[in-house]
């Protein structure tokens, strides 16, 4: 494997070999640090993606490089048939960090989701009282929970979800930010929780009105549901404070945290409750052979370790309002709105003499930075929180100049 291709053959592979399930930009990349990526033949980017925000601490961190490595060589899965003596290390961590009683190690987002839904349903019925087989689950229209039988089932993305049935009942499904549907919804004695994106990523980084989450998650208390939150993509720091939901000093009844919860470098997700919601699930009940492995407990705590010491959350703060001021400024006619908070950012983008984003994202690769469009006409720029000031004005010049070729 350690052959050097080019990036013609690693496309031409990759599209014989490889399932056709992604639509990949034409860039084949080699080589990562802190914001930067660089392709096969060497070509220097910003990377404006952040593998979708899990690379919120940078490329290749060293600190989270290191950690991975020592313990690559030291132990690398036990499976939970034993203890291991990092494991607990990394809850204790993991939970004082974000304040709550346990937290349930898992590997993906989608097995996050997953696993609070689970858990939301057994709660239901060993502590609400909700009939057995009878909980109900509300989530919002154009969420983005992952891509499982169960997760495309509360889908209302036909992409994501057409030709994959018969699917998984249980869900009420509400548009986002409407509090009357809220109200309407919980009305249901047998709704458990409410699974909601405080800002929706994959929607178009669709930022709900300021009050929509603290008073979406008071009626969830008043009708003892529990409010679920999906931060897989929002929190860690993204979004200008520690999760998305601090915004509004929100505390979830449930948290689900993947992506930078290990900086990019492997994959490590989580679940957080309080003891009275965490322990209805017992022995057997629910579990990954490599959830909460010993290079994933290592991992995540230098992950999080570099979020506080790098004060992650400011930087996303101060530079994401920096972005959108700038960007605000832009003369083109193909900017028709810029939104975001922090640095979860996207531009929508009105089609010019038949240019869409995509030829935007491509001119932008040409020019030097790397994002994707969502849904057409949006593209979203989240950079990783570690890029300095003057790599951002940099960037921004990358954007204007690629724009400016349309004119
Ligand atoms: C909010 C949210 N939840 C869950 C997921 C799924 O994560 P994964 O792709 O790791 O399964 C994503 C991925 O983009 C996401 O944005």
């Amino acid at each position: 494997m350690s052959e050097k291709i080019t990036s013609k053959k690693a496309m031409e592979l990759e599209d014989k070999y490889g399932a056709h399930n992604y639509h990949p930009l034409p860039v084949v990349l080699s080589k990562g640090k802190g914001p930067k990526v660089w392709d096969a033949e060497g070509k220097e980017y910003f990377d404006f993606l952040s593998a979708y925000s899990a690379v919120n601490q940078g490329h290749c961190h060293p600190k989270i490089v290191g950690a991975m490595v020592d313990q690559a060589q030291t132990l690398t899965l036990t499976s939970r048939a034993f203890y291991s003596d990092v494991l607990g290390v990394y809850e204790k961590y993991i939970t004082e960090y974000f304040g709550y009683d346990k937290v349930l190690p898992m590997n993906s987002g989608a097995e996050g989701d997953e696993t609070a839904l689970k858990l939301t349903r057994k709660w239901a019925y060993e502590k609400k009282g909700v009939p057995e087989g009878e909980a109900k689950i509300i989530v919002c229209e154009n969420n983005f929970h992952g891509r499982t039988i169960t997760i495309v089932s509360m889908s209302t993305d036909p992409d994501a979800k057409k030709g994959f049935g018969p699917y998984t009942p249980g869900f009420i499904v509400i548009p986002y930010n409407d509090l009357d549907a809220l109200e309407k919804a919980l009305e249901d004695p047998n709704v458990a929780g409410f699974l909601v994106e405080p800002i929706q990523g994959e929607a178009g980084v669709m930022v709900p009105d300021e009050g929509y989450l603290s008073k979406a998650y008071q009626m969830c208390k008043d009708k003892n549901v529990l409010f679920i939150a999906d931060e897989v993509q929002t929190g860690i720091a993204r979004t200008g404070k520690l999760l998305a939901c601090d915004h509004e000093n929100v505390r979830p009844d449930v948290l689900i945290l993947g992506k930078a919860l290990s900086g990019g470098a492997y994959p490590v997700s989580a679940v957080l409750a309080d003891d009275d919601i965490m322990l209805t699930i017992k022995p057997g009940e629910h579990g990954s052979t490599f959830g909460g492995n010993p290079v994933a407990a290592r991992v995540a705590v230098a992950a999080l370790e570099v979020v506080k010491e790098e004060n992650l959350a400011e930087r996303a703060e101060n530079l994401g309002r920096l972005f959108r001021d700038e960007m605000k400024k832009v003369d083109s006619e193909m900017i028709e709105l810029v939104r975001g908070k922090g640095l979860l950012n996207a531009v929508v983008i009105r089609p010019k003499n038949g240019k869409t984003a995509w030829d935007v994202c491509v001119k932008m690769a040409e020019n030097g930075l790397l994002a994707k469009p969502t849904h057409d006409h949006i593209i979203r720029f989240a950079p990783p929180l570690v890029i300095s000031e003057e790599e951002l004005m940099q960037a921004i010049e990358i954007i204007k100049k690629s724009l400016a070729a349309f004119e």
